[in-house]
Formats: structure tokens, sequence, C-alpha cells
């Protein structure tokens, strides 16, 4: 809360810094009094909470407060000011910041990631549509379509973030008639006052127009980058999910995590080479607040649409939780990811084993052409083909065996001229396109540029941990 309570000094500070350069009758001794005491002790948030108590309002509570320890300032705190000067440019000042914190946390998840891309560039898996075995892919290449998505939410977060401005002073329905008042009707006083009081603050410009708050459609614009994110983390652990089922690859694991109270042989102390079946905790937890940070979006939505005409206050308390609440999920998020791609565990030889289950079926074009090479005729390999695959179908579905498509292949007389062929038309690198250099071209392209502001960051980031 101090944050909050010392940038409302912040900005009355700056008001009456720029009020007095524009010539008001400011004291030195009330600005610097101010400058003093900018920071809130334990003794000042009581002081302020016993105001508000008799008030029952936050903002004239800390006017209150504030005078007490700059009182030569007392009488020209928050002057000519409503409310929402303190607390609606606080709000932009927090969600700068709060887009601020993110974008390191982001850029070193994505880092994580493409180590991980890179590890396992070349290593053939198979590849799904529908949920089904298609094509192969390697699991570098499957990890660039996650980084991809995060890539963007990186630059919608960047956007979002120098997209921001500042309400300035615009007084309480946002002409700014009480500041016209005070600098008695010079308009380009008024002008330069809002101008100034926003270049103090650091930001690169004052909307131009406001009723009393500003515009909440700008929260809708900051929490629908947060929202994407999380759509883009409810995919990325959906298929982390969905390949421990596979049990191709599996989130990291405690060595004493419990992963079932009934079913032992999810827990690996009892023997690791028992722990075939691990629940993948963490990516559930991450799917389940990234349907939260979704759905927060909505009611910065809701908020923005029914703002009458220059306010209303019903916006407040939904602000109030909606805000915190989209950056604190956004970040746990981001703290989950980079704790999963820290440690993502990947099983070569059963992704092995099931490309060996599929790629009979996906190598029968490759065995066509390589009979008609040797003179034989199409239709009728591919007629011969069917037949043995029909059969092998048939053992994997109805008797529940191994695919055995190749060895029918081997030993029927009529593929004799391709035998010796079969090993390297069957070899899965040869099935996974431009996958490997796809992962080269995409990181060195798109990936590399996209860290390069925060390299540093990266570099120093400790390892992600979590409250397992
Ligand atoms: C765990 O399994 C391995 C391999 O089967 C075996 O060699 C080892 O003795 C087992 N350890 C325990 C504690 O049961
Ligand atoms: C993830 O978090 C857990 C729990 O804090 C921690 O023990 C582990 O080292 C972290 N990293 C990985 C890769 O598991």
């Amino acid at each position: 809360m101090p944050m909050r309570f010392g940038t409302w000094r912040k900005l009355w500070l700056a008001l009456a810094q720029a009020e007095k350069e524009l010539g008001l009758p400011i004291t030195d001794e009330a600005i610097e009094q101010m400058k003093a005491h900018l920071e809130l002790d334990e003794q000042q948030m009581e002081v302020a909470a016993e105001e508000e108590k008799k008030r029952r309002h936050d903002v004239m509570a800390h006017v209150h407060t504030f005078g007490t320890v700059a009182p030569a300032a007392a009488g020209i705190i928050h002057l000519g000011a409503t409310s929402c000067y303190v607390t609606d440019n606080a709000d932009l000042i927090f969600l700068r910041e709060g887009l601020g914190l993110l974008l390191p946390k982001l850029a070193t998840v994505i880092a994580r990631l493409t180590a991980f891309a890179e590890q396992y560039r070349a290593l053939p898996t198979l590849g799904f549509t529908h949920f089904q075995p298609a094509q192969l892919t390697t699991v570098g290449k499957r990890a660039t379509l996650w980084i991809q998505e995060l890539l963007w939410d990186l630059r919608n977060i960047e956007r979002a973030r120098s997209d921001l401005g500042f309400r300035g002073v615009k007084g309480t329905t946002g002409t700014q008639g009480s500041f016209l008042a005070l600098f008695n009707g010079d308009h380009t006083k008024v002008e330069a006052l809002d101008a100034r009081v926003t270049q103090l603050l650091g930001f690169p410009y004052a909307y131009p127009v406001t009723g009393q708050t500003y515009s909440r459609k700008i929260d809708a614009d900051v929490l629908g980058p947060l929202a994407s994110f999380g759509a883009t983390v409810h995919k990325i652990c959906t298929d982390i999910r969905l390949l421990a089922n596979l049990k191709e690859i599996e989130e990291p694991f405690e060595k004493d995590q419990i992963g079932s109270s009934a079913m032992a042989y999810k827990t690996p102390t009892l023997n690791l080479t028992l722990t075939s079946q691990r629940n993948p905790m963490r990516c559930e937890r991450a799917c389940s607040l990234a349907r939260h940070l979704m759905i927060l979006q909505q009611n910065s939505l809701m908020t923005s649409s029914v703002q009458w005409l220059e306010r209303t206050l019903d916006d407040s308390a939904n602000r109030r939780v909606t805000l915190p609440e989209a950056f604190l999920t956004a970040d746990i998020l981001l703290t989950i990811l980079q704790n999963i791609s820290e440690g993502m565990v990947v099983y070569p030889k059963v992704i092995a084993r099931r490309i060996s289950q599929e790629l009979p079926f996906m190598a029968t074009e490759n065995i066509i052409m390589a009979i008609v090479k040797h003179g034989g005729d199409r239709q009728e390999c591919h007629e011969k083909i069917r037949v043995l695959s029909h059969q092998a179908g048939a053992v994997v579905k109805e008797e529940g065996g191994e695919n055995d498509l190749i060895e029918r292949v081997r030993s029927d007389p009529y593929f004799e001229p391709v035998w010796a062929e079969l090993d390297t038309l069957l070899d899965p690198t040869t099935f996974v396109g431009r996958a490997p250099e796809q992962v080269d071209s995409f990181v060195q392209e798109w990936v590399r540029p996209a860290l390069k502001p925060y390299e540093e960051g990266i570099k120093n980031a400790k390892q992600a941990t979590l409250n397992v």
C-alpha cells in the first residue's frame, strides 16, 4: 500500500511544483516539506486510517495526513484537483510498472523454451492433427509453435505499455474548469500545467480529453494482452498434459512429491523405475489460472461499457479486484511456465516407439515409389501394400499387437527389389521436412532480436521455484 500512497504524494508534489512554476503563490518551504515526506511510515499510515474512518474518503484522508508532515503545504495540497487526479494517474503508473515487471519474466521464459527447442530441434516425433497420428515433426519444432505465441505476447505487452498515456490534470468532469479559474482564464497556462505534470511523471503524453477518469477502455486494452497471454499458457500446458499422457514429455517432478494419495505408482520415491505415471500438476494449475486470467478481461470490457456520461463510480470496486488480480495471475503463470520449461523431461525411446508404430503406414508411398523405380507397376504395388496394411492394421486394432507391416513387406517376395532400401525408406529423420532448419531460422531471425533488449535480465534470472 505505501507504494500507492507514496505515488499519490509524488503526484501532489508534481502538481504543486508545476503550479508554482506557472506562477501560483506556493512557497519553496511547502515544496521542500512535501519532498521530504514522500514516503509514508507506519505512523503516517495509522493517521491516514484514522482519518479515513472519519471522512469515509481515502483521498481526502491522505491529503490531510500529508498536511500533518508538510504543514507549510497543507493549504495547497491537491489545489484545483479532483480525487481522480491522484487515483487515476497513479493507476496508470501502476499499469505501466506492472507491465514492465512482466516483460523480463516473459523474456526469460521464451529464452528457456528456446534452449529446449534448440536441444531437440532434430528429434523426430509423431505430429498430431485431430489428436490423431499425422506426419512427423520434431520436438523442437513443436516448441517453436509455443514460442511464437509467447513472442506475440511479448510484442502485445510491450505495445500496451508504450501506448499508455497519462490522465494528467483535467478536473472534475475533465473540462479543466477549476484550473482555468486558478489561472484567471489563461488557457495557455492550463495546457502547460497538464503537459508539465505529465512530463514530471515520465509519461510521453496525456490523453487529450477525459471525463472524470481516464477512459476505462484503457484497462481493457491492458488486460487484453494479458488475457491473450493466458490463452497461450493454456495451449502450451495442455499440449504438455497430452504429451504426458503419451509418456513422451513430462513436466519436472519433485523427488518426494506425492503424485496421488491413492495410486502409489504415481509416487516416485517408491522406485524410480516404477514411476511410469505422474500427474502433470503444474500444467494443470497453469491451465486453471490461465482461464481465470482470460476471464478477467471480461470485467474490464463490461466496466468500460457501462461508464455513463462523464463517469459512474461502479467501476471502482470492480477495478480494485480485477486489475491487481490480472497482474498477479499473469505473474504466477510466468513463474510456473518458467519452472516447467527449465526442467522438461523428454523420453526419446517412447517417442521413437510411437513413431515406429505409425511410420510404416506413412512410408507406404515411399515404398511404392521405390518399387516403381525398380520397374514395378504402381497400381499393382498399391493394391499389394493396401492388403498388407489392412492386415497389419487388424493386428494392431483387433489383436492389440504391434504394427508388423514392415515384416509383412520383408516376407513378401514381390517387395524383394526394395528390401535392402527399407531401413533408409523408414528413417524417421527423412520424414520431418524442414523442421530442424525451421527451428534454426526462427530462433535466429525472430527470437534473438526480440530478446535482445532483455539479455541482461535473462542472464541474471534465477531458476523459478514454486510451492508444489
Ligand atoms: C528399483 O528397481 C530397480 C530396477 O528394477 C531395481 O534394481 C532396484 O533394486 C529397485 N529399488 C528398490 C528400492 O526397490
Ligand atoms: C521448480 O520448482 C520446484 C519447487 O520449488 C523446485 O524444487 C525445482 O527446482 C524448480 N525447477 C525445476 C526445474 O523443477
